[in-house]
């Protein structure tokens, strides 16, 4: 017969049965509706850009622009995660905190191999953070350049005493990106001049001081700020050579509306950065309204391609993303390399997503598959002009993303696809098709994100999303008929231990 339970029985048990909440209530939860499930967000809180993205000792550092009080932009320090494979992060304590009213704006970390700094223990290695510092007094606003340096695997970091190391009496001068050049033995700085649309390149031997290379711009774009830059070499994706991009955000102003990314590609001697006279040498890095400021990892082995992450956001509406407790979240990291066809130049991004695969999804598409998915499509380009596929996620409710071969152009289509944020956000953002480039397509749907990758990965475009649910149904238009080609697709494991 069953007995009622004791008292001290009743009181373990109610305790077993609040445990998941206590346990719950420590860590943070990352099952709200539109939390990414395959993209980097902090538990809670602002983020806008990724900074000082390293590999050092078994680990991918991600820092990034964070305000630790709200979310909104303001107090800017620097918030770090870790990961071993560039998709699983684990969030640690705010690396470098505001100081003395300083905000630490955007920069990058390097790896100081010979000790050239002096910050590192003897005989070892160290990190070194280089970042804006950013004041406002009643003179004006001011941004100069900093170090910090960590002797503990980035947990946590020192300011330099005698900062700062760089310092034009500038309100505008901003985002430093620093590299080692081997060939020249010394370090080598790009920083922007956002209102003279210029990229300042410098040499240092010791990341203190500092002297003036040479300047590259006004180019290309010049309608906003010029912001975040980034130098770096970049592979033939044939295996043959390389070029180098000099990669600069553009705010406001871009060609989707607000923030966008454009690139330089052409060579680099040492001082000078010379944009190539190829056709292709002046693109951009994502069509979508939603890649900002994305930076490459230091430290990786030379014979890896380069690797972007970007912050998923555009500031015409950042602060109005409709997500709590947090605000901001990355982009998917993809590998870079560039082609060289008889359509001219151009760099190829692949995602970092196979790790996630699990199951393989139907091509059939009768059926609702959760997000996050991937998605990858062959179209014959011979089909019916526009042709692709519709996310649905009612009736009401759908993303296209499609190739219209007659307006020579990829897009992606949100006007349709669910909650409004602002009204810059409803969008269809474009690209220009090249017609002897393959009409292919990867598709990353997360729970507010489409990242997608076209043409042999010349096309990235990244769009946000807050649609009305997270089951969608993909659906070929103009017809399943019409559209010929091949289908494969995955569900992807969530990055977050639920
Ligand atoms: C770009 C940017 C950077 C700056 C940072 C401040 O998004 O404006 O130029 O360092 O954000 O948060």
């Amino acid at each position: 017969m069953l007995q009622p339970p004791t008292r001290p029985a009743v009181l373990v048990f109610s305790l077993l049965l609040l445990m998941p909440f206590f346990l719950a209530a420590q860590s943070p939860t990352y099952d709200q509706p539109y939390r990414p499930q395959v993209h980097f967000s902090p538990a809670q809180h602002w983020t806008n850009d990724p900074n000082g993205l390293v590999y050092f000792r078994g680990e991918y550092h991600l820092f990034f622009q964070y305000n630790p009080f709200g979310d909104q932009w303001g107090h800017m320090s620097w918030g770090h995660a870790v990961s071993t494979d560039l998709l699983h992060w684990h969030e640690l304590a705010v690396a470098i905190p505001e100081q003395n009213g300083i905000m630490i704006f955007t920069g990058s970390v390097v790896i100081d191999a010979e000790n050239t700094s002096g910050f590192c223990a003897r005989g070892s290695d160290c990190l070194v953070a280089i970042y804006t510092g950013h004041s406002e007094s009643p003179q004006g606003v001011r941004q100069t350049q900093n170090l910090a340096y960590s002797l503990d695997n980035g947990r946590t970091w020192k300011p330099y005493e005698r900062n700062p190391v760089l310092d034009l009496h500038l309100a505008d001068f901003r985002d430093p990106s620093v590299s080692w050049d081997p060939a020249a033995h010394h370090w080598v700085m790009a920083v922007s001049l956002p209102k003279e649309h210029k990229v300042r390149l410098y040499s240092s031997p010791d990341l203190k001081s500092w002297t003036q290379l040479s300047d590259f711009g006004p180019a290309g774009d010049i309608a906003g700020d010029w912001e975040c830059p980034d130098l770096l070499r970049i592979p033939s994706a044939t295996g043959k050579g390389s070029i180098w991009a000099l990669k600069v955000g553009l705010n406001p102003g871009a060609p989707q509306g607000g923030s966008g990314e454009q690139y330089f590609l052409g060579s680099f001697d040492g001082k000078t950065f010379t944009q190539s006279r190829q056709q292709g040498s002046h693109g951009w890095t994502n069509y979508g309204k939603d890649d900002y400021c994305a930076i490459s990892f230091n430290g990786l082995p030379v014979t890896e391609k380069p690797i972007l992450l970007g912050w998923m956001s555009n500031w015409q509406y950042a602060a109005k993303l409709p997500t709590s407790p947090w605000r901001g979240q990355m982009s998917l990291p993809r590998r870079l390399s560039f082609i060289n066809d008889d359509a001219g130049l151009a760099i190829k991004q692949e995602p970092v997503i196979s790790p996630l695969r699990g199951k393989t999804l139907a091509a059939s598409f009768d059926h609702p598959i959760h997000t996050p998915f991937e998605l990858r499509m062959k179209f014959d380009p011979a089909a019916t002009q526009p042709f692709g596929i519709k996310l649905f996620t009612d009736e009401q409710h759908w993303t296209e993303i499609g190739f219209d071969a007659n307006a020579n152009l990829f897009y992606i289509d949100r006007t349709h696809s669910g909650q409004g944020v602002s009204p810059d956000f409803p969008a269809k953002t474009t690209a220009p098709l090249v017609a002897s480039r393959p009409f292919d397509l990867t598709l990353i749907v997360d729970r507010s994100s489409v990242e997608a990758y076209a043409q042999d990965g010349t096309i990235a475009m990244t769009n946000l999303i807050f649609p009305t649910s997270s089951n969608v149904t993909v659906s070929p238009f103009p017809t399943a008929k019409a559209v010929k080609g091949t289908a494969q697709s995955w569900e992807l494991h969530s990055i977050w231990v639920k």
